[in-house]
C-alpha cells in the first residue's frame, strides 16, 4: 500500500488545540488523528466536557510568579506539552482493549484525566483503571460532566476537614457559587450541617434553590461580623485566609482552602459516590452555561471572568440546540 493511501486511511477528529499560554484566543479547533485504543484502553466518544477553573489556569498561566514558574516546570515552558486541555467529560465506551473487563462497547461513562487532560476533544482513550466510571443512570452528558470538578474537590477537602467525625457540624462556605463552593454546600448537607454560605448578592438566587439556611453577601455585608463560630471554615474560591477566619472557629475547628499548596487528588471512589448520591436525588449538578464546542474560546472567556454560578460545559458530539 502507497504512503498516500495510509494517510487517506487514518481516522481523524476534532480536538481544542492550546497553542500557547495566554488568552483564549490562543485555543484553535484542529483536525488530528483520532486516538488508537490500547489493549489495556477504552476508546470513548466524548459527549460533554466542563471548561473549568483549572483548564484556564493552565491556559492563561494568570497565577502568581512563583506558581508560574512551577506550572511551566509541570506543564511546559512556552505552551502545554498536553496541548488538548480539558480534565472532565462525558461519554460513551466505543471500542474496549483486550485486556479490559469494566466497560463494554456502548457504556456511558464519565471521569477525570487530571494531569493528562485531553477530554477538549472528540476522542479520548484512556485506561480502563482511570478515573472513570458508569455515568448515573439518570444523568444527561451535560449533568455527568459537571459534577466531578467541584464534587471531587469539595469531598477531598471536606474528608480533610474531618466533616464526618462532627455531628451536625456548624459549617461557613466562603465562595458558595463557583464549581468547587456549590459542591461543598451540597456534601456538608449530606453531613448534617448547619450551613452559612458567603457569596455576592448575584448568588441569592442559586444558594435558595441549593437550601443553605443562612447567606451572607459580601458585597453587603463582611462576613468576619458574624456574631457565630463554626466548626469547619471552607474557603472553596482562595479569596480569604485562616488569620481572617481564626476568630470565627470554634475550638478545634478547621480552616481549609482551596488555594493553598495542597492539591485535590482524584479518586475513583470519588466519582463513585457522586454517582450513587446523584442517582438518589441527593446531589444536583449546578450548570451555568453551555457552549458548542465550536465556540470554546467564548466558553473560555465566561470561564475567566470568575463570575460562573456552578459550571461551564461544552457539548462535543451532541448536536448543539441553543
Ligand atoms: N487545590 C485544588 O486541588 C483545587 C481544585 C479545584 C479548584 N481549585 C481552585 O479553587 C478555586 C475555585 O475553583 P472553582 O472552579 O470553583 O471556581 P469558579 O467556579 O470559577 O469560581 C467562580 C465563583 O467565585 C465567585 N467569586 C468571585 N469572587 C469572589 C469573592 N471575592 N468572594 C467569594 N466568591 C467570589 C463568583 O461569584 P461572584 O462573582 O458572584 O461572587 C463565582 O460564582 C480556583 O482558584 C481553582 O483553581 C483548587
Amino acid at each position: 500500500m502507497r504512503p498516500g493511501n495510509l494517510y487517506l486511511q487514518m481516522q481523524t477528529m476534532k480536538a481544542a488545540i492550546c497553542t500557547r499560554y495566554g488568552a483564549p484566543e490562543q485555543l484553535e479547533i484542529r483536525e488530528l488523528p483520532k486516538p488508537v485504543c490500547q489493549e489495556n484502553q477504552l476508546l470513548v466518544r466524548i459527549m460533554a466536557a466542563s471548561v473549568n477553573s483549572g483548564d484556564v489556569k493552565v491556559r492563561s498561566l494568570a497565577v502568581s510568579r512563583f506558581q508560574k514558574f512551577i506550572m511551566k516546570i509541570i506543564f511546559g515552558f512556552y505552551k502545554p506539552r498536553r496541548s488538548i486541555l480539558g480534565t472532565v467529560f462525558s461519554g460513551i465506551v466505543e471500542q474496549t482493549g483486550k485486556k479490559t473487563s469494566r466497560f463494554k462497547k456502548g457504556d456511558r461513562v464519565f471521569g477525570m484525566t487530571g494531569f493528562r487532560f485531553g477530554t477538549h476533544a472528540e476522542y479520548i482513550t484512556l485506561n480502563e483503571a482511570g478515573i472513570v466510571a458508569c455515568m448515573p443512570a439518570n444523568a444527561s452528558f451535560e449533568e455527568a460532566a459537571a459534577l466531578p470538578f467541584g464534587w471531587h474537590t469539595a469531598i477531598y477537602f471536606l474528608d480533610k476537614a474531618g466533616i464526618r467525625k462532627f455531628e451536625n457540624p456548624n459549617v461557613l462556605i466562603y465562595g458558595s457559587t463557583g464549581s468547587v463552593g456549590s459542591a461543598a454546600v451540597q456534601v456538608v448537607r449530606f453531613y448534617g450541617a448547619t450551613i452559612t454560605a458567603v457569596c455576592s448578592s448575584a448568588g441569592g438566587e442559586l444558594m435558595d434553590q441549593l437550601r443553605v439556611d443562612k447567606v451572607v453577601y459580601y458585597d453587603r455585608l463582611d462576613f468576619t461580623q458574624l456574631d457565630e463560630k463554626f466548626d469547619i471554615i471552607f474557603d472553596a474560591v482562595g479569596y480569604t485566609n485562616k488569620k481572617i477566619c481564626q476568630p470565627l472557629l470554634k475550638k478545634g475547628g478547621s480552616f481549609l482552602t482551596v488555594n493553598g499548596m495542597v492539591m485535590a487528588s482524584e479518586k475513583i471512589e470519588h466519582l463513585q459516590l457522586i454517582c450513587d448520591l446523584f442517582e438518589k436525588g441527593k446531589c444536583s449538578a449546578v450548570i451555568d452555561k453551555v457552549f458548542p464546542f465550536s465556540e470554546i474560546v467564548a466558553a473560555h472567556r465566561y470561564v475567566d471572568a470568575g463570575k460562573k454560578k456552578g459550571n461551564v460545559d461544552v457539548r462535543i458530539n451532541i448536536p448543539f440546540v441553543a
